[in-house]
């Protein structure tokens, strides 16, 4: 879970991480009350989104004087941000920038572990600097129970090149920074800048948090996020119901087993569809994992069915440990569960542990709705026309 910079202000400043006041508005008129909050004469108004590169795209200004304010803030809010649009804004008291600094921490998967980066050339973009000179960035691997003490803080900030009269103050806010990383279970803290004022002062002045979300049940403060998760209405409402849904933009309401499964199911449904009149597309991912008993199946089916883009549903199961002849009873449960609200085509094709038993309860129950296909392809072809002929 990725928070919005104003949260990641908020936890920074509860691990005594120096920050700028920050208040946060949705319109013109509060972004006015907030600027009067402040007391501040010149004040920073930057967009909340979750992507990168805000400033360059015009979602980062100055602005002076409660005009001025009504009408920069007017400007950002509304603005599409590589896809994002801005919601809410940030405003700051502006900040008398001496130097701009790179750091972060976060979980390198690929060597297991734990690393910070830093670099004295910061404000730009890090990828670019990585890039064009990586030497200018430099990386540590941090033990994942020590992290940041005193003694690897004072070699980052040595090796980074800081100037010799910001290292014990800088080396301060990492070990911080640390904490907030560790005691949040996060995967990311990314301060980028870390500035130096003109008078001698370390702020974090931006901040990038992504949390691990498989923590979730140790962090009941974490509550507070969930209506600005980024997530539509239907992955809330699937969230809750414990349901691994992501929603796409597409036709074809897909269910399976296993996230590979899916996944691929994904590619079949696409294929399909880009031979057809309006190309459907799938219109989620969703994996009901192991057991799917009626009850997940139909919390599914649910979901997937109050999509209002969704035209067919193509339900793909492969028996392992879950036999088939269970799913099978799961979908039609579901539907006995479900009575009206089922109400569009649902194309099954199941293989694997008790396909024939499965299928045999399919076909008994014999369920206006659902198709029965023998091979993934097909299943995908008939619920692709389905979706394309329910248009
Ligand atoms: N309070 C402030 N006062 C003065 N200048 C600021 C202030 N906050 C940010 N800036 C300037 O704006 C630049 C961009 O700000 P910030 O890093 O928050 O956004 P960004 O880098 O464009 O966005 P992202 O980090 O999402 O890519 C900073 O590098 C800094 O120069
Ligand atoms: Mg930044």
């Amino acid at each position: 879970m990725d928070l919005l910079e104003y949260q990641a202000r908020d936890l920074f400043e509860q691990f005594g991480v120096p920050v700028l006041p920050g208040r946060i508005a949705t319109t013109p008129e509060e972004a006015v009350d907030a600027y009067a909050a402040l007391g501040t004469d010149l004040a920073v108004i930057k967009a909340q989104v979750r992507t990168g590169g805000r400033g360059k795209a015009g979602g980062v200004k100055l602005a002076r004087g409660a005009d001025a304010v009504r009408a920069t803030a007017g400007e950002i809010l509304g603005l599409d941000i590589k896809g994002h649009i801005v919601e809410t804004v940030m405003l700051s008291p502006g900040a008398d920038i001496a130097d701009e600094f790179y750091f972060s921490i976060l979980l390198d998967r690929a060597a297991g572990g734990f690393i910070a980066m830093c670099s004295i050339e910061g404000g730009m973009d890090i990828e670019t600097l990585a890039v064009e000179r990586p030497e200018a960035l430099i990386k540590v691997d941090l033990d994942p129970i020590d992290g940041i003490t005193g003694a690897v803080a004072a070699d980052i900030v040595t090796k980074a090149g800081f100037p010799a009269d910001a290292h014990a103050a800088v080396g301060e806010v990492l070990t911080q920074l640390w904490r907030v990383f560790k005691e949040s279970d996060a995967t990311l803290v990314e301060v980028n800048p870390l500035v130096r004022t003109g008078d001698g002062r370390i702020i974090a002045l931006d901040g990038k948090v992504t949390l691990d979300t498989n923590a979730d049940y140790r962090h009941e403060e974490w509550d507070s996020y969930a209506n600005t998760t980024g997530d539509t209405e239907l992955e809330r409402q699937a969230r809750e119901l414990d349901l691994n849904y992501v929603k796409l933009d597409g036709s074809v309401g897909v269910i399976g087993n296993g996230a590979g499964l899916v996944m691929s199911t994904l590619d079949v449904v696409a294929a399909a569809g880009a031979e057809l009149p309006g190309s459907p597309r799938p219109a989620n991912f969703l994996d009901i994992g192991g057991g799917a008993s009626a009850a997940v199946m139909a919390n599914g089916l649910r979901i997937i069915m109050s999509d209002p883009q969704v035209r067919s549903v193509f339900v793909n199961v492969f028996g392992g440990i879950t036999a088939c002849s269970d799913v099978a009873n799961g979908i039609v449960n579901a539907l006995e569960i479900l009575g009206d609200e089922a109400r569009l085509p649902i194309v099954v094709r199941l293989d694997g542990n008790s396909v024939e038993v499965g299928k045999a309860i399919l076909a008994e129950a014999a369920h206006p709705l659902i198709t029965v296909k023998n091979t993934m392809d097909e299943a995908a072809r008939t619920a692709a026309r389905l979706a394309a002929e329910g248009n």
